[in-house]
């Protein structure tokens, strides 16, 4: 096989040693934030999905995929809320444990849920422990950022990373409703400030939401910790989806944001039918499934 210059291995998007890569690299260790953060300064990009059960996380661990969420989304798309105001943190406790049970080698971040941290930073510390300890997490997510500063500090200063939020930030989608973030000067100003704050405050990684790309890559371009778009165009140094939106389970129009992958609410619908239709018609169990 013709081997690649390091040059133009990186202007294939991959770096120079690519046994390290996130994604596709030969390491077979849990990854921790220093990979993370060692994976910007090399330029390489990367995958986070997220995961709520131990079985999906397997599938996506065999795949490697190097970081997983068990985002508070699970409210919405596994809990059966209507948003993720409801979750709380017991539920994220028991939901973050089997994620770290099913895989061997992503980091897994657990998102802390609405309440469990805004009243302050022994809250946030409190919480935070809780995953860490009960749940096995290698970090957290907490949304916010100026408004988020002291209790990143406490949680980084205690030894528990910290994956910050900014942008649309769904917890407030009872203030701020699914809207695009920093359009326009003023606001785009306002998220470069909360970018920057979080970074500050110890941060090793920011999650962008639904922000403008042109503002993203801007973003991406300032801080020296990675920032993961979900919503935030090509240029962020990772991209976010959530699960069951980008293989197709999840019911209804998605967002613009969202690339579908499969469709698993047909495949799982039409095997259901399948197997209801066996059972009625008396056609299954078959003799090779059963026992004599
Ligand atoms: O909860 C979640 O899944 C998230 C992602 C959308 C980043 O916060």
């Amino acid at each position: 096989m013709t081997q690649l210059s390091p040059a133009l291995n990186q202007s294939a998007g991959r770096s120079p040693d690519s046994s390290k890569a996130l994604y596709g690299g030969k390491g077979t260790r849990r990854i921790t934030v220093r990979d993370i953060s060692a994976a910007k300064e090399r330029g390489e990009k990367w995958p986070m999905l997220t995961a709520y059960d131990a079985m999906t996380a397997s599938v996506f661990d065999e795949a490697g995929i190097p970081v997983m969420l068990v985002g508070d989304s699970a409210g919405n798309c596994h809990l059966g809320y209507e948003t993720t105001v409801p979750v709380t943190l017991d539920e994220m406790t028991m939901l973050s444990a089997a994620v770290v049970r099913g895989t061997s080698r992503a980091l897994i971040v657990g998102d802390l849920p609405f309440g469990s941290y805004q009243e302050g930073p022994v809250q946030a510390l409190r919480s935070a422990t809780r995953l860490v300890k009960e749940a096995g997490v290698g970090a957290v997510k907490l949304e916010g950022g100026e408004r988020s500063h002291s209790q990143i500090e406490l949680l980084v200063e205690s030894g528990i990373p910290v994956m910050a939020h900014v942008g649309l930030t769904p917890q407030s989608v009872n203030t701020m409703g699914y809207r695009v973030q920093g359009r326009g000067e003023e606001a785009a100003q306002q998220l470069l400030r909360d970018a920057k704050a979080v970074q500050d405050a110890g941060a090793f990684a920011v999650v962008l939401e639904l922000v403008p790309a042109e503002l993203a890559a801007e973003v991406t371009r300032v801080l020296h910790i990675p920032t993961i778009g979900i919503g935030a165009g090509p240029d962020t140094d990772a991209q976010v989806l959530v699960w069951t939106d980008m293989l197709g389970l999840t019911a209804g129009k998605m967002p613009r944001f969202v690339k579908q992958y499969a469709d698993l609410r047909s495949v799982m619908g039409d095997a259901a039918k399948a197997f209801a239709e066996d059972v009625v018609g008396g056609t299954f169990p078959e003799n090779e499934h059963s026992v004599h």
